[in-house]
């Protein structure tokens, strides 16, 4: 009996020896992917909607797989100098991977020179660079959606509209007058935008007569000041306002609020909460949505291969091994739910 119960003992003892191995094996286990990201402007709406986004995936995969994920989060305020910084420190620090939202986007082979040396993969997003300096390491990545696109779907919109409502135009004289506000100059999305949606809006058969067009920086405030010196000189005459992006769009109805005047039709482009609101209040005519969830949830799948050593390629759509672009569509308030947040 006794030696049953020092066999038991024993027993026990193994048992519970191999448990507390396998707990701190466990332990040992829970991987973990340091992140290093860079913005151009954390108070761009956009890009504020891309890197809460990142944020929400790290937190969902922290959950879902157990594992730690870890971001450092730099704001580069418009500088490239001190992105460039900020991309030293990052790599001295140890990240897994970079992803980079590049102030200006000419620059990236000084960025891609630099993770190539610490063998750090880098993920560009948002600000395009070009194709000869993608091509520079073979662990560089672009994820974006296609400037292109974006000018044709806010193009149809204002087909739609001019078909539908014909007192768009308001003088009669067949022809849309119209005012561009264009995102920063040599940005992939501000000239590409301007282009396709005037093509889109021409090729269905609307003439089109352009009164005035300038850069705002994708910024309300810019555009808002744009929009007063535009009122001045054409006032009744602007028939239609195009705009790159949405926070641009506000700031065209912020300049026509100031003087109680009547909105024009105004287009934009992201899909931001606040533009939805001005859609919903019958103040900004349409807009056409930039899909930050998936960009981000692309980003951060993109950047979790990457830190797990994972072949890319296999586990992800890439287009000509580099490029992930999303879908963007145009916002219709009827299909809005509950879900969407509005
Ligand atoms: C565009 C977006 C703009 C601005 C810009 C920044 O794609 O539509 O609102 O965020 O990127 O690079
Ligand atoms: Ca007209």
């Amino acid at each position: 009996m006794k030696q049953k119960k020092l066999y038991l003992c024993i027993l026990l003892l193994f048992f519970l020896v191999g448990c507390s191995q396998r707990t701190t094996e466990e332990i040992k286990k829970v991987p973990e992917i340091k992140i290093g990201l860079t913005a151009y402007r954390r108070d761009d709406t956009f890009i504020n909607m891309i890197i809460s986004n990142i944020q929400e995936e790290g937190k969902e995969a922290e959950q879902q797989k157990n594992m730690k994920v870890t971001m450092n989060i730099m704001d580069a305020k418009g500088s490239q100098t001190m992105q460039n910084e900020h991309i030293d420190k990052l790599i001295e620090q140890g990240c897994d991977v970079l992803c980079v939202n590049l102030v200006d986007r000419t620059v990236a082979a000084t960025v891609i020179d630099k993770a190539k040396t610490a063998n750090i993969p880098v993920i560009f997003f948002n600000r395009e660079p070009v194709k000869e300096d993608l091509e520079r390491w073979n662990k560089v990545y672009y994820v974006g959606a296609e400037a292109s696109e974006s000018g044709k779907l806010q193009g149809q919109i204002v087909v739609e509209q001019y078909y539908k409502n014909n007192t768009i135009d308001k003088n009669g004289d067949g022809k849309l007058q119209y005012v561009v506000l264009e995102g920063e100059q040599g940005h992939q999305d501000a000239l590409l935008r301007t282009e396709y949606a005037i093509k889109t809006i021409t090729e269905a058969g609307i003439q089109m007569d352009k009164l005035a067009g300038d850069t705002a920086n994708w910024l309300r405030s810019q555009a808002e000041t744009k929009m007063n010196q535009w009122l001045q000189l054409y006032d009744d005459k602007i028939e239609l306002i195009l705009c790159n992006n949405d926070d641009m769009a506000l700031g065209a109805i912020d300049a026509y609020e100031n003087i109680e005047k009547e909105l024009p039709i105004i287009v934009g482009i992201d899909g931001t909460a606040l533009a939805i609101e001005a859609m919903m209040q019958g103040k900004l005519t349409g807009t056409v949505k930039n899909d930050a969830e998936k960009q981000a949830e692309l980003i951060f799948k993109l950047s979790y291969h990457l830190a797990m050593g994972e072949d890319v390629a296999k586990n992800m759509n890439l287009l000509r091994e580099k490029y992930i672009f999303t879908k963007y569509s145009i916002v219709k308030l009827e299909e809005m739910t509950k879900e969407d947040g509005y």
